[in-house]
């Protein structure tokens, strides 16, 4: 049998852990999807795991480039996540730092789906949303525990390059108007470093299965501001809101039932400040998916002018809560003029 390099990679990986020998590997099936990282289902006796490696260069834009030790500030976000959330997040199996790879639980099962399939579908809330915050608001209560190591997420300059830049700055590029603000926000977020930031909080990373939500992708976890992924997560469900006015309210309905879960965790600071911070950043972020180097894919022009123009008005004189930011939200997707 002639083995691809993914093959053999993984069949390096499953050894070097102790998980199994490279004789046990009955097919290594490549997972579509990211754009950061191979990704593949390795099929052992009995069972299949998961594997994932960082590539230095993303998939989707040629002068995007990220660092492949990224895939350790994953892996030990995902080991945060497992400690806040036990019997929700996946079971891991070990990394191997020379091949910036680890493997993990392959989740599977007539029970699991995506999140942002089932939304895309118009698949109404049943509680989804209020687990995403609740899980959220734990791991970034554990960042803020006395004794959490730190170390691993010392990343500011990987979340500049895979997040301020191609999300905020270049847009800046784009709107001179908004350069100032946007470039405020990039430079807050920079500096901050409270809380246990996962850096891609969308709903592509998040599959649902019975037990509870299994957020993945965690390649941009810092130490950062809580309002990254509080807004990061939030705008895509604003997103898809302007997108499905046949599940615009429960989208909507969904925000707040995030922030409602998550807002109890909030022990660090005063959670209006930070809803405050996560309204003033969410416009920016949507003006982002439009302009910025990540734009929306299932957006087809008038969308994105609609976007382009909610999020301009917003930008200068944020909302101060997320209530009144779904109400001027859903205000100006009924009356555009
Ligand atoms: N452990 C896993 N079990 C099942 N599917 C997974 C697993 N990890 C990733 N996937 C699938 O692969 C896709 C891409 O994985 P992700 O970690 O988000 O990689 P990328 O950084 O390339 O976006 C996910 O959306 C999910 O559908
Ligand atoms: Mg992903």
């Amino acid at each position: 049998m002639v083995q691809t390099e993914l093959h053999q990679r993984a069949a390096r990986l499953l050894t070097e852990i102790g998980l199994a020998a490279p004789e046990d590997i009955r097919a290594v099936v490549p997972l579509t999807g990211g754009v950061a990282s191979d990704i593949a289902r390795v099929d052992l006796p009995g069972r299949s795991v998961a594997v994932k490696f960082a590539l230095p260069k993303l998939k989707v834009a040629a002068d995007w480039h990220a660092p492949v030790h990224r895939n350790r500030a994953e892996y030990e976000w995902l080991r945060v996540a497992a400690q806040a959330a036990p019997g929700i997040a996946p079971k891991l199996y070990g990394r191997s730092e020379a091949l910036h790879g680890f493997a993990l639980e392959f989740i599977a099962g007539d029970d699991v789906w995506l999140w942002k399939a089932g939304l895309l579908e118009g698949r109404r809330d049943a509680g989804q949303a209020a687990s995403v915050g609740d899980l959220l608001g734990r791991v970034h209560a554990a960042s803020v525990t006395r004794g959490f190591d730190r170390e691993p997420f010392a990343n500011r300059d990987d979340f500049h390059a895979l997040r301020l830049e191609p999300y905020l700055l270049y847009t800046a590029q784009a709107h001179p108007g908004q350069a100032e603000r946007l470039t405020r926000l990039a430079a807050d977020l920079y500096r901050a470093e409270t809380v246990l930031v996962h850096g891609d909080v969308s709903p592509k990373n998040i599959l649902f299965r019975d037990a509870g939500p299994i957020l993945l992708d965690a390649e941009c976890a810092t130490m950062g501001d809580a309002s990254f992924d509080l807004a990061f997560c939030l705008n895509h469900l604003a997103i898809k809101a302007l997108h499905l006015p046949q599940t615009r309210a429960d989208l909507l309905a969904s925000v707040l039932r995030l922030w409602g879960a998550y807002r109890p965790h909030v022990t660090w600071e005063d959670a209006a400040a930070l809803e405050a911070r996560v309204c003033a950043l969410l416009p920016a972020l949507m003006l982002a998916r439009v302009d910025g180097k990540s734009p929306v894919e299932y957006l087809d022009d008038a969308g994105r002018d609609r976007l382009r123009a909610i999020s301009l008005t917003l930008l200068p004189a944020p909302p101060r809560s997320l209530s009144e930011f779904t109400e001027q939200f859903a205000h100006r997707l009924e009356d555009p003029s």
